[in-house]
């Protein structure tokens, strides 16, 4: 069953390791995961913070693998302990192979066997080898995956070229990044090197640092004569997390750098102006700064979204029709947002309530709506100076 250098597979016995369940899916992982605040790397990484994330990427991956029909294909190449891999093949009727890879043994030892308690051994593949050597062997036609995940620590520039040779046309690839404080306008210089662009420190730059990413992955692809169309994107404090449909059609890969182009901020009244190239002034005389190039254009396609907001939810708690449903009314909205409680501080008020700010702005003819990248954010198409007055409204209220 397991392939690559590494197919004699130690299970890590004397290591003090425990079942959980995520989803539907039993997963083998060290008890301190569980425990302490920074999960350990050995015998294998599992973050249980991030099973939102999970559960949309068997969401997505179910609706994807629905509409493709027969034989699909995952390919998880830095899959650790397996933890969205095998929530795939137990909680993914319509998958039909599931390929886990990592240069850790240990870990895929401790999905190997998760894999047989789960009743999926069938459907599992286990490699040991280096993610991109592992995604070159899957990158000819024929051996392509319908779906590629790209989940590595930090960020997954490294990645991101041989990942997209590996998806079939059509099939779906979602990048991971854990570089949040370089995605969000800390270090500009690291930004410019992994990503081609820069972020900026404003109250958006969670969806600056998706929007960084998405970029990152559509110049890649235009790149190998692909198109990469960002379909959903979700960011929590500790990734960003970005989901493609990769189009094999060199025009359309040409069009996408169409969308592609600045969010320029000024830091003096809080006005934020989009543009295909770099802007200098803003309108109230002070020097803009710019973040970019990043994409501009929609991070969500509706059609997909609720078609995955339609499936059960894996488990009771999860957020994930919230976390949809906000995806959909974002969808056509400035790709930036406010923050209620930072628009109250500089009236040096306490936060109104959110929906009254909403309210208000709609009343106006505006659009607005709460955002998936804060909970404490909104979205509209009103300038800053319009979002001041009604904030200051709303807390008049
Ligand atoms: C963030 S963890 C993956 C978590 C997993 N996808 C999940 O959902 O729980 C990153 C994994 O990448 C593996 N890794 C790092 N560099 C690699 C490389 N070059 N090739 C293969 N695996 C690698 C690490 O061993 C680690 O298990
Ligand atoms: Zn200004």
């Amino acid at each position: 069953m397991s392939e690559g250098q590494g197919s004699v597979l130690q299970f890590p016995r004397q290591t003090d390791l425990t079942i959980i369940k995520e989803g539907r899916t039993k997963i083998i992982v060290p008890r301190r995961s569980m425990e302490a605040p920074n999960p350990p790397k050995q015998p294998g990484f599992f973050n249980p913070l991030a099973e939102i994330c999970r559960d949309v990427s068997v969401a997505l991956t179910r609706v994807v693998a629905k509409r493709l029909g027969v034989g699909v294909s995952v390919g998880d190449p830095l899959s650790s302990l397996g933890a969205r891999g095998l929530r795939i093949a137990v909680e993914a009727p319509e998958v039909d192979e599931v390929h886990m890879n990592d240069l850790n043994p240990s870990a895929l030892a401790c999905a190997e066997e998760a894999a047989r308690l789960n009743n999926v051994v069938e459907k599992c593949r286990f490699s040991n080898l280096d993610a991109c050597l592992f995604l070159m062997q899957h990158s000819r036609k024929g051996s392509r995956f319908n779906l590629v995940d790209i989940d590595p620590f930090g960020s997954p520039a490294l990645f991101v070229d041989c990942g997209l040779r590996a998806v079939k046309n059509g099939g779906l690839l979602s990048v991971t990044a854990t570089d949040s404080p370089v995605l969000c306008g800390l270090h500009p210089e690291v930004a410019l090197r992994r990503y081609g662009g820069v972020s900026l420190r404003v109250d958006y730059s969670h969806e600056i640092g998706a929007r960084l990413l998405a970029a990152l992955v559509v110049k890649e692809a235009a790149r190998l004569d692909l198109a990469a169309v960002p379909v959903f994107a979700h960011t929590r404090r500790l990734y960003t997390r970005v989901f493609f449909r990769v189009v094999h059609d060199v025009e359309q890969a040409s069009a996408m750098l169409g969308n592609l182009g600045f969010i320029n901020h000024c830091y003096r009244c809080n006005n934020r102006v989009v543009s295909p190239s770099m802007l200098k002034e803003c309108s109230c005389g002070a020097t803009l700064r710019s973040a970019g190039p990043v994409w501009i254009h929609r991070l969500c396609d509706p059609d997909l979204v609720k078609e995955a907001q339609g499936l059960p939810s894996p488990s009771e708690k999860s957020e994930i029709k919230a976390l949809f449903n906000m995806a959909l009314q974002e969808a056509d909205m400035p790709p930036y947002y406010y923050l209620l409680d930072k628009e109250a501080k500089r009236i040096r008020a306490a936060p109104p309530k959110l929906q009254r700010v909403l309210d208000l702005l709609v009343s106006q003819g505006y659009l607005a709506s709460r955002t998936s990248f804060d909970p404490k954010g909104f979205k509209t198409d009103a300038r800053a100076n319009v979002v001041h007055e009604a904030t200051k409204k709303a807390v008049r209220a």
